[in-house]
């Protein structure tokens, strides 16, 4: 029998570089699972927002500690291609992209006990086979021995921009002056907090997309698949 060996791929990057779009299309095309670290901070955001442990701004870290236990959040296949965040059995793909979400998302994920909870989870999905994953510090802190690490950036300008058509297209009314304010609390947040700042590993490679199309990524990753595990694609 031919054993296929685990492969993991970290995206990390800033925040609406396209990470999740370049991560789902790679993983289609070259037959990885996906998995969106980034939304399991929303869903243990969303789950503080919705059970008052989030009042006036402040996150009430020593319930949310108490209570972290009893979080249900995986990952669901629906069976279109998506991957979507579950918590137990109810989907909250659409609920953890919400803007309210976002403002409140970074220092929830700075908090370190909820990093570790996160990370503990993301290793047990990727146990098996061949994965590519983003997220901030996947291929820092999650997966330092990733064996192909890709960091990904962007001019802030396209990248505002990215985000706004998104919330946009999902009926959201946030400015584009809300969304800059957002981008850039949330890269500062990201790379000043003491727990796996968002950092670029030394040994990845740098995708800047500011004006490249998919296609030109996809161009990008398949020289270093080929190049890297002889896999064609
Ligand atoms: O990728 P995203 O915008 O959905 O991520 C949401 C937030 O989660 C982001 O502001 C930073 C945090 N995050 C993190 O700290 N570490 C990760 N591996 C992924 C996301």
């Amino acid at each position: 029998m031919i054993t296929v060996p685990d492969i993991i791929i970290a995206v990390d990057g800033w925040s609406s570089t396209g990470k999740s779009t370049f991560a789902k299309l790679v993983a289609k095309h070259f037959g990885f699972l996906y998995l969106d670290s980034g939304a399991m901070y929303r869903g243990v955001t969303l789950y503080s927002l919705e059970n008052g442990l989030i009042r006036d701004g402040i996150i009430d870290t020593e319930a949310l500690k108490a209570s972290i236990g009893e979080l249900d959040l995986h990952f669901e296949r629906p069976g279109d291609g998506s991957t979507c965040l579950f918590s137990g059995t109810r989907n909250i793909e659409k609920e953890i992209r919400t803007m309210e979400v976002s403002s409140f998302v970074s220092p929830v994920s700075a908090i370190p006990f909820v990093r570790c909870w996160v990370d503990e989870r993301l290793h047990k999905f990727s146990e098996n086979g061949r994965v590519i994953m983003d997220g901030r510090d996947i291929g820092t802190t999650v997966f330092p021995d990733a064996e192909l690490k890709i960091f990904m950036t962007a001019s802030d300008e396209v990248r505002a921009q990215r985000r706004y058509d998104e919330l946009v297209q999902k009926g959201d009314t946030a400015t584009m002056e809300d969304v800059m304010k957002n981008l850039k609390e949330r890269d500062y947040i990201d790379s000043h907090r003491e727990t796996s700042p968002l950092r670029r590993a030394e040994d990845a490679y740098e995708l800047d997309n500011s004006d490249m199309t998919l296609h030109e990524e996809l161009v990008w990753i398949q020289g270093l698949m080929q190049g890297k595990f002889g896999i064609l694609g």
